[in-house]
């Protein structure tokens, strides 16, 4: 299986916290070990320099939804820090579908530019399924492209979609094995619930796999019989102690801001996870933040890395 992670713990990426007489509760720092990730790729990305080949990011924003420059500062300052060159393409909210398409054809079409996403979601008077289509499935990053989709499906991927590949390393860098274990995923979105069920359920992953969401009957007793529960609804501290099985591994992907007069900025950050109410009951969870988002930039970067070879023809590093 292409671009399987590398298996066995590693310390850097966990705290362990004794929470009670019997268990022991790791808090998987995706920080930690995205951190680690980036030596490599900034080593990867040194040696395609070397031979002339620069990888290059391109990230189209539209428009200023705070949220969404948050996620973009990141993904080109850290493509930037591992080396890369990264171009920021940024549009205002107005821009028509036909120029963001201009914009899409032209980075298809730069030499020097080996990976493309527009950050998701556009405002609505913009057909974002267009512009997932228009993107070349050789520079799609994202792993949004349908036809990148049905290669994930088959079990052939090219590129891994980022958020499930990033929840994936930091189980196995953590020395959490998934086969076998029945895995409940809240939430069946493109980017993270379908394609994190998707890849779970392969020969490889080998997991048992429940897919819940907002119509899903008896969410509560199904969350509960998940030795590892993927929490990726985007509802803010949605999931209880109570839905969580004793020991069960949690993984929080929601970044939320809720209002919070007490906070500086007026608002704080948090998880799909009530993570003061759960921690305590599980083996392990990821903080937010902290914990899934900076993954996803690795894998994002790794994707880019993925592309420069497919595009250049150059054996997988
Ligand atoms: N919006 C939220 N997550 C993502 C992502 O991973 N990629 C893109 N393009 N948009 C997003």
């Amino acid at each position: 299986m292409p671009h399987r992670p590398a298996a066995g713990p590693r310390g850097a990426a966990r705290r362990t916290l004794r929470t009670g007489p019997d268990i022991a509760m790791k808090i998987l720092s995706g920080t930690a070990l995205a951190a680690s990730f980036e030596d490599d790729l900034k080593r990867e990305a040194a040696a395609l320099t070397g031979q002339g080949i620069r990888p290059g990011l391109a990230v189209i924003q539209v428009g200023e939804e705070p949220a969404t420059q948050v996620y973009v500062r990141s993904k080109v300052k850290t493509a930037e820090r591992v080396g890369m060159h990264s171009v920021d393409h940024k549009l205002p909210a107005t821009v028509t579908q036909a120029d963001l398409e201009a914009v899409v054809d032209r980075l298809n079409r730069a030499p020097h530019i080996n990976g493309v996403l527009c950050q998701m979601p556009l405002p609505p008077h913009l057909d974002g399924g267009r512009i997932t289509r228009l993107i070349d499935p050789l520079k799609d990053v994202d792993c949004f492209h349908p036809y990148n989709v049905g290669l994930l499906a088959l079990g052939e991927p090219r590129f891994l979609p980022c958020t499930p590949a990033g929840i994936l390393e930091l189980l196995t860098r953590s020395g959490i094995a998934v086969r076998g274990k029945h895995t409940v995923v809240l939430g069946r979105s493109n980017i993270v619930g379908r394609p994190l069920s998707i890849l779970l359920s392969q020969k490889g992953w080998d997991a048992t796999v429940t897919v819940c969401h907002s119509r899903s009957e008896g969410l509560v007793e199904l969350a509960r019989q998940a030795d590892i529960l993927v929490a990726a609804l985007g509802k803010p501290e949605f999931v209880r102690a109570e839905m969580v099985k004793p020991g069960a591994v949690v993984i929080d992907v929601g970044v939320n801001r809720v209002a919070d007069p007490t906070a500086r900025r007026g608002y704080r950050l948090c998880g799909d996870v009530h993570f003061a109410g759960v921690a305590p009951r599980t083996s392990a969870i990821t903080p937010v933040p902290g914990g899934v988002g900076p993954m996803t930039i690795a894998m994002l970067l790794r994707n880019t890395l993925v592309g420069v070879r497919l595009q250049h023809g150059l054996a997988e590093g």
